[in-house]
């Protein structure tokens, strides 16, 4: 047999081989490749058993996830899994590595389930909005107990081997030789009376009113997520309908879900993830340089957490200060964050000593000269940053990468000031920088392919999700934010209140609106940047010129009485706004939530065209992925060019040219980009 699986008969054991790769997912020609092996098994009287076996990184995968929204392909997975069930011969399930999803469902046709100290066993169908759909929610439960399967599937991370067979999902692990064990095992199981399948093992459900307190546990995920709400039906069915009524149900749920925008989202989001993980025009044959040593120059807010990122990867890491005091202080507030984490438990003390041990402070750039990555994290001044570049370029040494952590400004510019363009790039971390997890990686004029490659892959070592992007004001993310944040001073002044500009986005489903957001971050902060630039923003200025600077100051756009979590509406906010917008002559009139939310997120999703169109952003997805690990846009609103196709861009376009002749604003007519994909019928996601 050729393909995906290969088929061998060893003493009367037959052996099926999976390799197709990367992951083993179960495309149509897997899965028919698998039910012929059952087949065959079934029918050669010389056959007493089959083990099915895996090569590569994973065991199966799972479902292929790029199938999803095709006309189905016989054999189904549903069609598979129920020759499995009804084999009249034991079928051992020899699993090295990762059993997810459709993977997991396959194994529990099996009649035993044999695995290796790498074995992962989940169900992570939550994590795009589905749920299992071929038997996982009618044998989990069967195998480890209603409600520790009910668990498994609603939080979708796998467990590892020791806690698979601890739960019953498993029945051994296997230290030695995974396939000779299975066969043994397939052999002795031959000898015996064939257990009953998983499917009429209805003993094993355990107790119904642990699942109804787990389930009732779920309410507030079931009350907004759709699928956790079917599985805990789908489960609830497991005790109160026979095997194959509830699998029906299961299968129904199943395809409802694939029909919702929320899972059409996620997926999304799982395939641009990996999308923007591949960088666009790279040479082949790219190999990013070695990286031992790391350098971070400024311990501010930014600095001390981009060390951090490096300790935490287990990277030495000098931070580098102007004072020994600046330094210092840098230490410190690394040191204090790691305290917390120790008193919060989620990082040990010794975790602690050795993350600290390899962070160390130096005063001066001469200390940079033995980095093999330099990132940059002084003040956005663009004078000071050419002259860190200009001495970075004589102490660091050759084929060092150097990064600058800027915000806004024009990475070109910096590595002019250098010998080795070809070395410079943007490495834009998000603050607080060892939490999130978005790395802007700046391609400048003249980044050499290795120099891009490198920092991409440190990104990757750090956690973080790289996505590279070109040079403009601002770069992908703030560049977008901007077209927000103007929107909002300008609903403030024409009608608005701060509270309900927030709302519009946390009903949306940002945890955080731009008000909350400014007065957490610190209002001084844009202000200072619009001095220095000319530029105003009347209700923003007026906060911060009567003192009210956010929440470290306990008033900004909210007020923040003694001891409470979050910001109240504050009627003296709304008096200084109707001033302002008195002195600016705008009349104010009521504004709805419909129409906040199209001027807060339209604007960004034309200025997203318009960094498409320049290739500032090689594909609609980076993105989408900038804005989901960037800013918490909701992942299940997959992405701003996501949610954009999603609505339509016909009416995307409607409702901008509407904005923008309403507001006399050209900046708000549709990009030319966006006009043509109209014009061609088609979305973003017709970009990739
Ligand atoms: N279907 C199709 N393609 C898949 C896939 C799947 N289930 N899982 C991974 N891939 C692809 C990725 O898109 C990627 O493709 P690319 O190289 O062209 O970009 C490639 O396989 C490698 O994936 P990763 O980069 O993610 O590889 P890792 O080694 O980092 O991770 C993994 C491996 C842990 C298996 C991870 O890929 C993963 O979590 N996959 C999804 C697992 C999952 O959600 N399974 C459930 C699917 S739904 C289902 O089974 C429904 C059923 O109940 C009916
Ligand atoms: P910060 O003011 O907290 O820290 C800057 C540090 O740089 C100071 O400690 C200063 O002493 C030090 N410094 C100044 N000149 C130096 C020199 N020549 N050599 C070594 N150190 C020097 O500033 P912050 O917020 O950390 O910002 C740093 C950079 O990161 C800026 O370019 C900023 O735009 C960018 N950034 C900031 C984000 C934020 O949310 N604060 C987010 C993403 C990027």
């Amino acid at each position: 047999m050729t393909g995906p699986v290969r088929f061998e008969i060893a003493e009367g054991i037959a052996i099926a081989t999976i390799a197709n790769p990367p992951v083993n997912a179960l495309s149509a020609a897997l899965r028919g490749a698998l039910a012929e092996a059952v087949t065959r098994a079934t029918a050669d009287p010389a056959i007493r058993g089959l083990v099915i076996v895996a090569e590569g990184r994973t065991w199966i995968a799972g479902a292929d996830i790029s199938e999803f929204g095709k006309p189905p392909v016989a054999p189904t997975l549903a069609d598979l899994i129920a020759l499995l069930d009804g084999c009249p011969k034991p079928v051992v399930a020899a699993i090295h590595a990762a059993a997810l999803g459709g993977g997991l469902e396959v194994a529990m046709a099996c009649t035993a389930r044999l695995i290796g100290p790498a074995a992962k066993l989940g169900l992570p169908e939550v994590k795009l909005g589905l749920l299992p759909g071929s038997g996982g929610t009618q044998r989990a439960p069967r195998l480890m107990g209603a409600a520790p399967a009910l668990k498994l599937m609603v939080q979708g991370d796998p467990l590892d081997a020791k806690a698979a067979v601890a739960a019953g999902l498993a029945d051994a692990l296997v230290e030695g030789n995974l396939r000779a064990a299975a066969c043994a095992h397939a052999a002795k199981l031959a000898g015996e009376p064939l257990p009953r399948p998983v499917s009429q093992r209805d003993e094993g459900l355990g107790s119904r009113d642990a699942f109804e307190a787990e389930a009732a546990a779920l309410a507030k995920r079931a009350a907004t997520e759709p699928q956790v709400a079917a599985m805990i039906a789908c489960v609830r069915a497991a005790f109160e309908k026979p095997f194959a009524e509830a699998l029906a149900e299961e299968r129904q749920a199943f395809l409802d879900l694939l029909q919702d925008p929320r899972s059409k989202a996620l997926r999304h989001v799982f395939f641009a993830e990996r999308e923007a993980a591949k960088i666009a025009n790279l040479p082949e044959g790219t190999k990013p340089r070695k990286v031992e040593r790391a350098a971070v120059l400024g311990a501010g807010t930014m600095g001390a957490g981009i060390a951090m990122c490096f300790a935490n990867a287990g990277i030495p890491v000098r931070v580098i200060e102007t004072d020994e005091a600046a330094m210092k202080r840098g230490l410190d507030r690394i040191r204090a964050t790691y305290e917390a984490s120790v008193k919060r438990g989620s990082l040990t003390p010794e975790r602690r000593a050795a993350r600290m041990a390899l962070v160390e402070g130096a005063v001066g750039l001469d200390a940079a000269g033995d980095a093999d990555i330099v990132i940059e994290a002084v003040f956005e001044e663009m004078g000071l940053k050419k002259q860190v570049f200009s001495t970075l370029d004589k102490v660091a040494k050759p084929g060092a990468v150097l990064a600058s952590n800027t915000s806004y400004l024009d990475i070109d510019e910096m590595a002019a000031a250098t010998s080795r363009p070809g070395d410079v790039l943007g490495m834009h971390f998000f603050s607080p920088a060892n939490v999130m997890r978005l790395l802007e990686v700046v391609r400048a004029k003249h980044t050499a392919p290795d120099a891009l490659a490198t920092a991409a892959e440190i990104g990757r070592k750090l956690g973080k999700v790289p996505v590279v992007v070109g040079v403009c004001f601002g770069f992908v993310g703030n560049r977008m934010l901007a077209r927000r944040t103007q929107q909002v001073e300008r609903l403030l002044l024409e009608g608005a209140l701060p509270d309900q500009v927030d709302k519009a986005l946390t009903d949306f489903g940002f945890r955080m609106g731009p008000c909350a957001m400014g007065d957490l971050a610190g209002l001084d902060i844009g202000w200072r940047i619009r001095k220095a630039t000319g530029k105003r923003a009347p209700v923003a200025d007026a906060l911060v010129e009567a003192g009210r600077l956010g929440q470290k100051t306990g008033k900004g756009y909210y007020l923040y009485p003694e001891g409470a979590r979050a910001g109240v509406p504050d009627p003296d906010v709304a008096a200084l706004i109707a001033n302002v917008a008195a002195q600016e002559g705008v009349a104010r009139r009521a504004i709805g939530q419909e129409e906040i939310l199209d001027r807060l997120l339209l604007p960004m999703v034309n200025e997203g065209a318009r960094i498409l169109e320049e290739g500032i952003a090689a594909r609609p997805g980076d993105i989408d992925v900038v804005w989901l690990h960037g800013y918490n846009w909701p992942a299940w609103r997959g992405g701003p060019m996501h949610w954009a196709d999603a609505r339509g861009l016909k009416e995307v376009f409607a409702r901008l040219t509407e904005l923008a002749r309403q507001s006399g604003d050209d900046s708000l007519a549709p990009a030319p980009l966006l006009a043509r994909l109209v014009a061609e019928d088609r979305g973003f996601a017709s970009l990739r």
